[in-house]
């Protein structure tokens, strides 16, 4: 069993984002446990406050670093990724040197009632990874469209061709977690 840090990127209770991601964990229930990280309860981001830190960011770095992997699940909003989801990613990167994320497995889902699907979110979101140091998985790419019914009370996927879609991701990430999740040591060799 792998643990995986999730960041929902959607304080609403209603949220579909919150709907999506409870059927991604129920499809990946065999293989991966997720923690819900409390994004909301982080202060924006300031240097200052490292000087002595809130226990919501001390308490966020220590759940990614001991995170096996890490998945975003996002609203789009106005064409990019939500506040919450830049201030967390802002937050697990400092201080200087000490970067939370460095060599987590990354997986990015998210939804939208349109068709648009959030892939303009996802598309700014990708252009900021680089810094960070994810070991970001490519394909496939999940963009769901969110209709009313095709996620039940029971987070079960009514739709098979959905369903299936997102089995395929949720196998697709568990491999990539198996390949790329542990902390490797490179030696060097000597001349
Ligand atoms: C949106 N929404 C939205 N949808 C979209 O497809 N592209 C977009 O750029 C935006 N922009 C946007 C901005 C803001 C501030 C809000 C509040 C909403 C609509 C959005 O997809 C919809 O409200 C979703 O239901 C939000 O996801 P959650 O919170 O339900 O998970």
């Amino acid at each position: 069993m792998k643990n995986v840090a999730v960041l929902l990127g959607s304080l609403s209770e209603k949220s579909i984002n919150k709907t999506l991601v409870k059927a991604i964990e129920k499809l990946a229930e065999e293989h991966l446990r997720f923690d819900y990280l409390p994004i909301a309860d982080l202060p924006f981001y300031n240097n200052d406050l490292w000087d002595n830190p809130p226990a919501a960011v001390t308490d966020l770095k220590q759940r990614v670093e001991a995170a096996d992997a890490v998945l975003i699940v996002m609203p789009e909003f106005n064409r990019s990724f939500p506040a919450v989801i830049k201030n967390a990613l802002d937050w697990g990167s400092r201080p200087y040197g000490q970067n939370s994320w460095m060599g987590k497995p990354l997986a990015i889902a998210g939804a939208s009632p349109g068709g648009v699907g959030t892939a303009a979110g996802q598309s700014q979101l990708r252009a900021i990874l680089p810094p960070l140091g994810f070991v970001t998985m490519g394909q496939p790419e999940v963009y769901f469209q969110f209709k009313p019914g095709l996620i039940d009370e029971h987070f079960e996927v009514t739709d098979e061709q959905s369903r299936g879609f997102l089995e395929n991701f949720v196998d697709k990430y568990v491999e990539w977690i198996a390949k790329h999740g542990e902390q490797r040591s490179f030696s060097v060799a000597a001349e």
